[in-house]
């Protein structure tokens, strides 16, 4: 068991490394910063993009049963009437409840002025869209609605870096389901939560479930899974599966024609909702690695290639010698950086710490093009990981690398 200094530790190195390479920086910085937000930079937000593309690739791509919304973040402010927010969504502070929704206000002329609030949650954008889903798609039961999207809390106490902050983003799925199903698709649904974790890497030795008892659970569920995860600050909610029953829909008054039963009904919903901060967070951590190299430690990201920043690095040996640097730009660099789009050209110091910088950032491959490519027209292949190398073919290298990141 690690100490609680080596776990804070973990933490500062996490979030020196994300603003020293370029994955996260804290917000409005030469301002001194603003609790609770942060700017993502090009690894992070390449990191975050592709959590994003594998989550909406599983779930929507990858099914028949699923449609996609991308809603306005501010909706009129009847909607958190009608869903208890306005009166529900709070926590204590100072022995009253502080309701959490950022507020704003919507219009120009005095009477038109309307306080209305940043959308604290997805899920409503997909709600109040039920009626024209299903009149644009007919979609038989059970189907589900995804939304990938910001989301904003005025938190009490924005901490620990991207785990609890004021604008986040998340991803979710409203799923609607007859209400005898529901025991049964919330399984189905927490089998495919912890699926899709172990898919981008997260390591399930830190996570557990823990079924949320009925006074903690939010104002609408009947049942509330929550996937939390060993952070260094302790364990805590990663993500939450919800049993909304059919809370929100009849607060909206929508309702679905049942044509096998001949009815109309209101279907209950099952809800995977997963932030996307905090799956970057869970990831970083989970990817974090330290060994010992030529005596020295070595810091990388044990990323799975697909979800990694950057697939590969491309450099020549030296880079005073222009043969090898055309070489490497015109015959490796480029047809790569075409293909895969995450591809980066690095010849800056030398080899040794070139790996350094890469393995740091958790970039599975460091491509040099050496004298020997000059004469037989391969190339020397290092793996982040074991930084063993290999000599591949040029003309193979599309080949390694797409078989390497399915
Ligand atoms: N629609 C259900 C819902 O919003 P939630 O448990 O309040 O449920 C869902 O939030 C997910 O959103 C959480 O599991 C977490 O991943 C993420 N999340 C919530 N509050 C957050 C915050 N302040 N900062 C970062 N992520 C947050």
């Amino acid at each position: 068991m690690k100490g609680k200094k080596e776990e804070n530790n973990l933490m500062e190195k996490i979030v020196s490394l994300c603003k020293r390479r370029g994955f996260v920086f804290p917000s409005s910085e030469i301002y001194g910063g603003f609790a609770g937000f942060y700017d993502y930079a090009h690894y992070g937000l390449a990191l975050q993009n592709n959590i994003k593309n594998s989550w909406w690739k599983k779930f929507v791509d990858n099914r028949r049963d699923m449609y996609g919304i991308n809603s306005a973040i501010i909706l009129n402010p009847k909607v958190w009437e009608a869903t208890g927010h306005v009166a529900n969504f709070a926590d204590p502070l100072d022995g009253k409840q502080f309701n959490t929704m950022l507020q704003t206000q919507v219009g120009a002329k005095a009477d038109e002025v309307a306080v209305s609030y940043l959308r604290p949650e997805t899920a409503q954008g997909i709600f109040i869209n039920f009626k024209n889903i299903i009149d644009a798609f007919h979609p038989k039961l059970p189907f589900g609605v995804a939304q990938i999207g910001k989301a904003f809390r005025n938190e009490i106490a924005p901490r620990d870096f991207l785990f609890r902050q004021r604008e986040f983003e998340q991803m979710e799925i409203e799923y609607f389901v007859r209400a005898e199903d529901w025991e049964k698709y919330f399984e189905y649904w927490r089998g495919e939560m912890l699926e899709w974790m172990e898919e981008v890497g997260i390591d399930m030795n830190k996570v557990h479930e823990l079924e949320v008892e009925h006074g903690d659970r939010a104002h609408y569920s009947k049942k509330t899974i929550d996937f939390e995860f060993d952070f260094p600050f302790g364990r805590k909610e990663l993500y939450g599966l919800a049993y909304r029953t059919d809370f929100d829909l009849k607060n909206h008054k929508l309702e679905y024609i049942d044509e096998e039963q001949g009815e109309k009904i209101t279907p209950h919903v099952i809800e995977p909702s997963m932030g996307v901060d905090r799956s970057v967070l869970a990831l970083l951590l989970s990817a974090y690695t330290e060994d010992e190299r030529d005596e020295e430690v070595r810091e990388y990201l044990k990323l799975k290639p697909n979800i990694a920043p950057v697939i590969c690095a491309v450099s020549p040996l030296l880079k005073n010698k222009s043969e090898l640097v055309e070489y490497a730009n015109v015959k490796v660099f480029a047809p790569l950086k075409a293909e895969f789009g995450r591809v980066i050209w690095d010849d800056n110091g030398n080899i040794g710490k070139r790996y350094r910088r890469q393995d740091e950032i958790g970039t599975p491959f460091c491509i040099v093009v050496d004298f020997d490519t000059l004469a037989d027209d391969t190339v020397t292949v290092r793996d982040r990981d074991t930084g063993s190398q290999e000599r591949i073919k040029v003309a193979d290298l599309e080949k390694y690398i797409k078989e390497r990141i399915k």
